[in-house]
């Protein structure tokens, strides 16, 4: 039997802010006016089905962008963050793309305050630390995208409504960076609450906060460290496939399909998209589930769930890839008699992170089986954490 393997540490939330203070003081010698987190998030079921007008089940994690900011008395917005060159941005008028690349996201930010009417943003200086992994499929993006969004609320004096908010991130990651996404990420990270999953009806574009009563479970976070280059590009191709799919289908919304649907139109659909609307279909239905089932506390129930979606995922959507294939296999070995209900691939996939519904009092085992296991066969060390459902974006 392998020894109890300590998990990543996790840097505390007090901590970052802190750190984001000293950077701001270090490069701007300034104090900081405001100081603002949003968190990460994973999904615990509904993948691929939030631009499907689906439910998604994510929660927001305990890994945070935090960004430290003080008024320049300028007309520019300048922002540091560890290694990356500086981002020096015009408040002046419109916001285009630019560089450095990851400004886009802050740019893409900016130009939605201003097309919203809180503008002009006053010149401020800023710095962004983080604990969400970037690449591990735990919404990094979104985290900075709404972290940022709180800052510039602060400087504009504006409180928006906190789905405006989200949507204008989203909007900001379409427009700017060109990544076609759905509105799970940006809605798990404004929304999130301490002991809460997110349940997001994407057709009505409404929250709803489903509670995680149990202390016994925990939820482990493996982050295979691979991510693929194709996901991007992939990513298009399965929003394309849905929009033709549902266009075949000759429905208005994917909430009026039934399997049965799927079935009858098969040979006008042709085998690739069939098998995206299988899951597309299956994937709503078996996240509306999981929410009934875990507003009556039974969760058991959730693992059956967790398996078929990611099943799904790897054999009718294809968005899995062999590292996460595996992280979830060695996850199913431990099984439920070690004290695993679940486990499945999370986010976009072709690399990133496995979420495994696990009994607190067994995780670090679970965590030397996964982690010894992955190693052993891919060569690659995985990250693995336990975390909680945590509050959402704000202002700290
Ligand atoms: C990425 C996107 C989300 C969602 C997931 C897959 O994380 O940003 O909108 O589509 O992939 O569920």
């Amino acid at each position: 039997m392998l020894p109890p393997m300590p998990l990543q540490p996790n840097q505390l939330l007090a901590d970052l802010s802190i750190d984001a203070k000293v950077y701001l003081k270090h490069f701007y010698q300034q104090e900081a006016s405001l100081v603002a987190a949003a968190p990460g998030r994973v999904n615990l079921i509904g993948e691929h089905v939030d631009y499907c007008d689906g439910f998604v089940l994510p929660l927001a994690i305990d890994r945070h962008v935090v960004i430290a900011a003080g008024l320049n008395n300028s007309r520019e917005a300048r922002i540091r963050t560890g290694g990356e060159e500086e981002a020096v941005i015009s408040l002046e008028g419109e916001q285009k793309v630019g560089d450095p690349k990851w400004s886009n996201y802050l740019r893409g930010v900016l130009e939605g305050f201003r097309l919203q009417g809180s503008w002009p943003v006053p010149g401020f200086n800023a710095a962004i630390v983080s604990s969400v992994p970037i690449g591990g499929g735990l919404s990094s993006s979104a985290a900075l995208e709404l972290a940022f969004a709180t800052i510039v609320e602060g400087f504009v004096d504006t409180v928006l409504d906190t789905k405006e908010k989200a949507l204008l991130c989203q909007q900001a990651e379409h427009d700017f960076v060109g990544v076609p996404c759905g509105l799970m990420d940006q809605f798990a990270s404004a929304f999130g609450q301490t002991d809460n999953f997110v349940l997001i009806d994407c057709q009505s574009q409404e929250p709803e906060l489903v509670p995680f009563h149990s202390n016994d479970l925990s939820i482990l976070v493996a982050n295979t460290m691979v991510s693929h280059d194709l996901a991007d590009g992939e990513y298009r191709a399965r929003r394309k496939s849905t929009e033709q799919s549902l266009a075949i289908l000759g429905k208005e919304s994917w909430r009026e399909v039934a399997i049965s649907d799927v079935e009858t139109k098969k040979e006008e659909l042709g085998d690739v998209n069939c098998r995206r609307s299988r899951h597309v279909v299956g994937e709503i239905a078996r996240t509306a589930e999981a929410a009934g089932e875990l507003r009556k506390d039974n969760y058991a129930a959730l693992g059956p769930l967790m398996a078929a979606s990611h099943n799904s995922l790897r054999d009718d959507f294809e968005v899995s890839c062999k590292e996460l294939d595996l992280m979830v296999e060695l996850a199913n070995e431990v099984g439920f008699e070690g004290g695993v209900l679940g486990s499945r691939m999370v986010g976009a996939g072709f690399g990133g992170s496995t979420v495994t519904l696990c009994r607190a009092d067994r995780i670090r085992e679970i965590g030397a089986q996964l982690s010894v296991g992955y190693e052993q066969e891919t060569g690659h060390h995985p990250q693995l954490f336990a975390t909680r459902p945590v509050q959402g974006a704000r202002l700290l």
